[in-house]
C-alpha cells in the first residue's frame, strides 16, 4: 500500500506540473480527492480492510499525502487565478466607462498673488531679486540705518538663532543685499517670508509675506513712489480703488509713509480685519535714507530712490474679503480649493 500511495504522490505531481488553466487544475482536485471515487479517497476508505498492522501507518501516510496534494493543488490555482484575471479584464476593458478623476492641483492664493504682484512690476521693468530667510543682523538691522537700541530689535519682535543670525523680520535686507553688489539705476521687487514672534490674531501670523520694491537712480522723487504705487494699487484692485498716504517713520527711509486701502470687506463701515476704521495698512515706503547708500557706498549726493514693503496677505485678504489670516496657514482645502 505504501507503494502505491508512491505511486499516487509522483503521479499528481506530474499532473499539476502539466495543467495549463485553471479548470485542468479543478479536474485534477476532482481525480484525486472527489468525494466519490476520488484516488486518495478510495485509498482511505480502503484502509479498514487492510491487515491491522498496517492500517494505523497506512492511515497516517494518506493523510499527509492528502494534504500534501491539497496544498500543491491550491499553490496551481493561484498560479492561474491572477493569470486569468489580468486576461479577463483586458477582455473586459470598456472604453465608455467614465475615467478616473484626478483633482487638479493650483497654486497657493499667496503665491497667486506673489505672480500677479510680480507680473505688474515686470510691465514696469522691475527685475526680481531673492534675498535668504536665514539672516545676519547686519542685512536686517545695522545697515538699515536701525540704531541698536530700536525697538524692533528686542527679542520679542525677532526670532534670534545666536550668532548674530535671525529669521529676517523683513525683507528690506535684499535692499542691501542688491545694492551691495550691483550699482544704479536698480529698478528691483522682492518677495519672500518675514517672521516676527507676533500674537496670532486674524491679521497676524508669526511667519507672512512681503514683497520689497526697491527703484535708484538719479533724480528720482516722492512724486515717482506716489505713481508707481498707485499704478500698482491699480492694477491689482482696479481703477477705483481707494488709497491712502500717511506720513510715518521708518529708519531706512526719509521721509516715510504708510499706505492705507480702503476696507473691502466692510466697505470702510469698520471691522475685526481693519480695527474698526475702515483702512487696512498693506505698505510701508519712504525715499531711501541716505544713511543707507553710505553703508553700500552710493554716492548719496548724486543718487536718489525710493523703497517701499508689500503685504501680501493683507492684500490677497483685501481683494478676497478673507477675514482671517490664519485660513491660509491650515491647508484646508475647503477654504484653498476657492482659488
Ligand atoms: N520693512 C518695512 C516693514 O516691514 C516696510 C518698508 C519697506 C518700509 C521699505 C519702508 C520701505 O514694516
Amino acid at each position: 500500500m505504501q507503494e502505491r500511495l508512491g505511486e499516487i504522490q509522483n503521479q499528481a505531481k506530474e499532473d499539476l506540473a502539466k495543467a495549463e488553466s485553471l479548470e485542468e487544475v479543478e479536474a485534477i482536485k476532482t481525480r484525486y480527492l472527489g468525494r466519490k471515487g476520488g484516488v486518495i479517497t478510495e485509498v482511505i476508505k480502503a484502509i479498514p480492510g487492510l491487515p491491522p498492522e498496517q492500517r494505523s501507518s497506512t492511515g497516517k501516510s494518506a493523510n499527509t499525502l492528502k494534504q500534501e496534494i491539497s496544498k500543491w493543488i491550491e499553490d496551481a490555482k493561484g498560479k492561474f487565478v491572477g493569470k486569468e484575471q489580468a486576461s479577463d479584464s483586458k477582455k473586459m476593458f470598456d472604453l465608455s466607462l467614465p475615467g478616473e478623476h484626478k483633482p487638479y492641483g493650483h497654486k497657493h492664493p499667496l503665491t497667486q498673488t506673489i505672480d500677479e504682484i510680480k507680473g505688474i512690476f515686470k510691465k514696469l521693468c522691475f527685475d526680481i531679486e531673492y534675498g535668504p530667510e536665514v539672516e545676519h543682523e547686519y542685512y536686517n538691522f545695522d545697515a538699515l540705518n536701525i540704531p541698536a537700541d530700536h525697538p524692533s530689535r528686542e527679542d520679542f519682535d525677532t526670532f534670534y538663532l545666536g550668532n548674530k543670525r535671525l529669521l529676517r523680520s523683513q525683507t528690506s535686507t535684499v535692499q542691501i543685499r542688491v545694492m551691495e553688489k550691483t550699482k544704479p539705476p536698480i529698478r528691483m521687487i522682492a518677495p519672500g517670508k518675514v517672521f516676527r514672534p507676533d500674537t496670532v490674531d486674524a491679521r497676524h501670523a508669526s511667519m507672512f509675506h512681503q514683497i520689497e520694491g526697491l527703484m535708484v537712480d538719479e533724480g528720482v522723487s516722492f512724486s515717482d513712489l506716489k505713481y508707481v504705487l498707485t499704478l500698482f494699487a491699480q492694477s491689482y484692485f482696479g481703477q477705483d480703488i481707494k488709497m491712502r498716504f500717511r506720513p510715518s517713520f521708518f529708519p531706512f527711509t526719509e521721509p516715510s509713509a504708510e499706505i492705507d486701502i480702503s476696507c473691502s470687506l466692510c466697505k470702510g463701515k469698520g471691522c475685526s480685519v481693519c480695527s474698526q476704521s475702515g483702512w487696512v495698512e498693506v505698505l510701508g515706503a519712504g525715499m531711501v535714507d541716505p544713511n543707507v547708500f553710505d553703508t553700500v557706498g552710493y554716492d548719496s549726493e548724486k543718487y536718489t530712490g525710493f523703497a517701499f514693503g508689500i503685504g501680501v496677505e493683507r492684500l490677497t485678504m483685501l481683494k478676497y474679503g478673507i477675514d482671517n489670516i490664519r485660513l491660509f496657514f491650515e491647508n484646508d482645502l475647503r477654504f484653498l480649493s476657492q482659488f
